[in-house]
């Protein structure tokens, strides 16, 4: 399937692919990193010199991702997109907005098979070291996605989960019609974790969940909850390790979870779907 063309991060034209290096009319030049990635985050744009999450945190996600313990999300999410375009042989273009190591735009891929274009940007250069090097056949940029480097109307599919974005600039990339899932933490997300390092934990607060931003119309909020068993110590060891709060707990909350045996939690996503209005 024909890839998407990037957009010049500098002067907003069209990136034209040149052996190892993609450029534009005026001249600005990117190259390819090894693992198939480009790198579209301009020096002066990053808030640090290695924005996004770290090597570690993406390599315990993966770890933790690939046992199937969130797979129901991205049945959840696959559905949701073979019900918006049920036309199993129209080519469809998919940006993961802050797609980490990759896991669940190479899940949509294996479930959509040859119809569907996987596009990752994010913000972590590790993060697009290791999802180029695992799905080659994915498109990736290392790439803010309040500034996402496609052109106006270009994508069929936006999915989000777990990360910052703008919805402008979501709506601004995605073509009329096209589709928005958006995946953060419901209240009751890993409850049982944070009981365990924090000393009075609170539910997740109830997200600002009207994606009315330029063009986009909130068709439905919806719960993916289930109960998640989690068999062995590598596997809460991996979920700690990914999730912003085990970097926040004390050394003793840390060993205190570390000598678990297994734990049982409950998983509790919120999808919102919305639909990029015809102007
Ligand atoms: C909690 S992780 C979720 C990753 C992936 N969506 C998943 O669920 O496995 C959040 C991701 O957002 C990325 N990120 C943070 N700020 C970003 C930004 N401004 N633009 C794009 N990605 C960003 C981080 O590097 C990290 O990979
Ligand atoms: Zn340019």
């Amino acid at each position: 399937m024909t890839k998407l063309q990037w957009r010049c991060p500098v002067c907003s034209k069209a990136l034209i692919p040149y052996g190892r290096s993609f450029s534009c009319a005026n001249r600005h030049t990117f190259d390819k990193a090894k693992e198939g990635y480009v790198n579209l985050l301009l020096a002066h744009k990053k808030k640090s010199a290695d924005p996004g999450d770290s090597k570690a945190m993406l390599l315990s996600r993966r770890t933790f991702l690939e046992r199937g313990f969130y797979e129901p999300l991205v049945q959840a999410l696959a559905k949701r997109i073979q019900t918006a375009f049920p036309q199993p042989d129209t080519p469809l273009s998919i940006l993961d907005a802050g797609c980490g190591e990759g896991y669940y735009a190479g899940k949509l891929k294996e479930i959509l098979g040859a119809q569907a274009q996987l596009i990752g940007v994010d913000i972590s250069k590790a993060a697009m070291q290791l999802a180029g090097k695992r799905y080659p056949e994915m498109q990736a940029a290392v790439a803010s996605s309040y500034a996402i480097p496609l052109p106006d109307d270009s994508v069929d599919v936006v999915i989000r989960v777990f990360a910052p974005a703008l919805d402008d600039e979501i709506a601004r990339v995605l073509k009329p019609g096209g589709l928005y899932l958006w995946v953060y933490p419901g209240a009751q997300h890993l409850f049982a974790l944070r009981e365990l390092i924090y000393d009075t934990p609170q539910p997740h607060g109830e997200h600002m969940a009207v994606t009315a931003g330029l063009g986009l119309e909130v068709q439905s909020i919806d719960a993916v909850s289930y109960p998640l068993h989690l068999p062995d110590a590598e596997a809460i060891a991996g979920l700690l390790e990914m999730t912003p709060y085990y970097w926040s707990a004390s050394a003793e909350k840390q060993q205190h979870c570390r000598a678990l045996a297994e734990l049982e939690l409950g998983v509790d996503f919120c999808v919102v779907q919305a639909v990029n209005r015809p102007f």
